[in-house]
């Protein structure tokens, strides 16, 4: 179900286009991403040549407005796509997620003309990839506290400092790189850089080697005196922490799609099996414990999913989303925990090898609880919201 994009009265019907975005991200999963989709994840293989037919199908800037390399679709239907191919290869969503919802969103959205011509084009089209670079070793959570630095040197900033856990960071062409240059005024000292791969003095650290999203590609980013021309700062002096808050509300959507894309993977698959696999003189779905664990799973799903849609409906029509897109991330990664770790149960031994897909699932699962803001992150978003009297409308 999803809400139609046109009309602000309540409308669970998906309309003909998403349904042909459904089934074309389903097709490319299943036909193209699926293959190697094991060995990807155990080698930790970067999906750089699916990343790039995902361009080709419109899939990297599917938000953006076509003047700009995009195919201008709302965020409902980016929601469909995720949520298909999170199914499967969910190191694949993660990179198409940071480059629709955190890149290109936050460059359309506040960039100049000229950062949209130059670098806001080439990622909307998949030719180029973007990351986005917030964290570090010691502002996850609390964003606030950057110790990267950009000193303004009047016609550059002079960037230094260590970035961790970036994704696409080894991949990426065109970063977006927060950084302190008031350290005096707080947050409201922070700014938004663009960054590109080869600057002199950036360097890309240590790949990490993960429990789950294997073949997505982390690492840390080191800048040593890097000169960024002013003319890469988005916005104006001191909003960089702003741009972060609003285009970490949008990629929240996107991680929520994904976490009900990864859940309603494994849920299909526990069907499936549950329907072939004999124990005990008949198919174990005729056993009522798993008929009731389905029945919780897709209980579960199903909710996960109104509130995904729902986000992205309150997105398309310009009203504050900000609380609706943490309340959809911390329920469908919490369901996405839930219904995996209940898929692998339902195989038993086979769900615990790899062939079988589950067990990847439940390990990929885990990151939509951690990243674009912690469970307790989510938490905090929905608490004030609601203690400041927003409601969910
Ligand atoms: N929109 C606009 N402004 C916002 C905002 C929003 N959604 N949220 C906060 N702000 C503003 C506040 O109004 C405040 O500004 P003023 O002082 O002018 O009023 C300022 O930002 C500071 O806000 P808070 O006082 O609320 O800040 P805080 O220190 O209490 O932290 C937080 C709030 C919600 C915990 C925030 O730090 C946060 O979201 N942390 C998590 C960061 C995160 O999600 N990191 C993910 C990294 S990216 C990633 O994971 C990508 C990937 O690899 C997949």
């Amino acid at each position: 179900f999803a809400f139609s994009k046109n009309k602000n009265n309540m409308d669970f019907q998906l309309t003909e286009e998403h349904q042909q975005i459904r089934e074309m991200a389903r097709t490319f999963t299943q036909n193209v991403l699926k293959p190697g989709v094991i060995d990807r994840d155990r080698d930790m293989i970067h999906p750089t040549e699916f990343l790039k037919q995902m361009g080709e199908l419109g899939f990297m800037g599917m938000m953006v407005d076509p003047k700009y390399g995009g195919v201008g679709m709302d965020t409902v239907s980016y929601c469909i796509a995720m949520e298909e191919i999170s199914k499967l290869d969910a190191s694949c969503s993660v990179a198409m997620s940071v480059n629709n919802s955190l890149v290109c969103w936050g460059l359309e959205a506040y960039g100049t003309e000229e950062q949209k011509q130059k670098y806001l084009t080439p990622l909307a089209k998949g030719e180029k990839l973007g990351a986005f670079a917030l964290s570090e070793p010691e502002a996850g959570s609390d964003a606030t506290s950057q110790k990267t630095t950009a000193e303004d040197k009047g016609d550059y900033y002079l960037l230094n400092g260590t970035k961790n856990w970036i994704t696409n960071g080894g991949k990426a062409d065109t970063y977006l790189v927060i950084a302190q240059t008031h350290p005096e005024k707080g947050h409201k000292g922070i700014n938004v850089l663009i960054v590109e791969k080869g600057m002199p003095g950036f360097e890309i650290g240590a790949k990490e080697d993960k429990l789950g999203i294997r073949a997505s590609d982390t690492h840390s980013l080191l800048f040593t005196d890097v000169k960024v021309p002013k003319e890469n700062r988005i916005g104006e002096d001191g909003f960089g922490f702003k741009f972060a808050m609003k285009t970490l509300e949008g990629g929240r959507i996107g991680i929520a799609a994904q976490a009900l894309g990864i859940a309603a993977g494994a849920y299909e698959l526990a069907v499936e099996y549950s329907k072939v696999r004999k124990a005990f003189g008949t198919e174990i779905s005729n056993h009522q414990i798993i008929q009731f664990k389905l029945a919780d799973m897709a209980t579960q799903i199903e909710a996960a999913r109104l509130l995904v849609y729902k986000a992205a409906w309150l997105k398309d029509q310009h009203k504050d989303y900000a609380v609706a897109s943490a309340t959809a991330k911390l329920f469908a990664s919490e369901v996405a925990m839930r219904t995996t770790t209940e898929a692998v149960q339902i195989h038993g031994g086979y769900g615990y090898v790899k062939e079988y897909h589950v067990e990847r699932l439940m390990r990929d699962a885990k990151i939509t609880q951690i990243y674009e803001g912690t469970s307790e992150v989510q938490r905090i978003v929905i608490s004030r919201g609601v203690l400041s009297g927003k409601t969910l409308d």
